[in-house]
């Protein structure tokens, strides 16, 4: 097991290792305490892994509730939002109790913004059950639910108070579930690391705690120097100003890594094109990203990329923070007005 400690406006514990879940209520009794435990799941996670969650937290004492919504984005709306605030309330939570967010991306940001909010913040720990919740999602503090206007349109930083990172859970991931998390991989590598680069050319089962330390090193740092996101945060958003474009064009039928994949190729592209980058920097990333089964190339075209990533909500005013590949392991954020997105995506779809 590897453990890891975020200094953030919250100091917490990630722990990383195998069959961490079946001791899941002996962490949550020695770290976090509290009488409740509220797990929040979706309903094909909670076949999987609420019966071994919920036995051990029951072992160590906890009243055990469990909320279950429908697997996938949508269920991340402001109506699941409400309902889970509802069932915390008539299961009387209190602020020293806990809420579980046992799954992917979607039940972590629903959970999260729901503890954060419920009583002004409730205790929090996070169990990824995806690789691409593992190495990003379940920890930084980021919470979400989607608007009618779009992703993540109304959420809050509230770190978690500790990350339980189960790896065994990943076995039963369907394969583009798998790559999904592939792709944040790559992103850490291109942003922070020659060398994480370098060893998942290796096939990655047999170093996944490694590499899962690797990346939740890299963005441990990146948070605890900028946990709102107002500058080197943004780096992790590299690939994914397009990647958003393209997940939104495809009205979220293109999985979240795969368009994350997409567009770290095409930006790659423009870079080399602009001269930011080497050649090499191109080959490497599109090798990468199709070595991992992950697409490469734009199905739509510039102007409707375009159109769809402009309504990103991370534009700030007439201007976009892209981040621009310089080498393998080295990204820089440049500030541009927004019609030099249009000429990028126009440069990395260009062959
Ligand atoms: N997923 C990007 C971040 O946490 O900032």
């Amino acid at each position: 097991m590897r453990t890891l400690a975020v200094r953030a406006s919250k100091t917490y514990d990630i722990y990383i290792g195998n069959r961490l879940l079946d001791e899941a209520g002996d962490y949550l009794q020695k770290i976090v305490g509290g009488n409740i435990a509220a797990i929040v799941t979706d309903d094909l996670v909670d076949q999987l892994y609420s019966g071994i969650v919920e036995e051990s937290l029951v072992n160590s004492g906890y009243k055990v509730v469990k909320f279950v919504i429908a697997r996938g984005e949508r269920s991340k709306n402001a109506e699941n939002y409400l309902r889970l605030l509802d069932f915390l309330s008539e299961n009387k939570l209190s602020r020293s109790d806990v809420v579980v967010a046992l799954g992917g991306g979607v039940v972590g940001d629903l959970a999260g913004f729901s503890a954060s909010t419920y009583l002004r913040g409730v205790k929090l720990v996070q169990m990824p059950t995806t690789l691409l919740a593992a190495v990003d999602a379940s920890v930084g503090g980021k919470t979400a639910i989607n608007l009618k206007s779009g992703k993540n349109q109304a959420g809050t930083f509230y770190q978690p108070d500790l990350v339980l990172s189960d790896y065994s859970t990943f076995k039963t991931l369907e394969q583009t579930v798998f790559q999904d998390g592939c792709s944040e991989i790559i992103k850490y590598g291109m942003i922070a690391s020659a060398e994480l680069f370098s060893i998942i050319k290796e096939p990655l089962m047999p170093q996944l705690e490694e590499v899962i330390y690797r990346c939740l090193s890299i963005k441990r740092d990146i948070v605890a120097e900028d946990e709102r996101d107002s500058g080197q945060r943004q780096l992790l958003n590299f690939g994914h100003t397009i990647g958003h474009g393209i997940e939104a064009c495809s009205n979220y039928a293109v999985s979240h890594g795969s368009a994350v994949a997409i567009g770290m190729v095409l930006i790659t592209r423009a870079a080399v094109k602009l001269g930011y980058c080497s050649d090499n920097c191109l080959t490497e990333i599109s090798y990468m990203v199709t070595s991992f089964g992950l697409p490469a190339s734009s199905p739509y075209t510039s102007e409707q990329l375009f159109a769809c990533a402009a309504a990103d909500k991370k534009l700030r005013g007439k201007k976009i923070t892209l981040v621009i590949p310089e080498a393998i392991g080295k990204c820089v954020l440049k500030e541009m007005p927004l019609d030099e997105l249009q000429h990028l995506i126009e440069l990395g779809i260009g062959s």
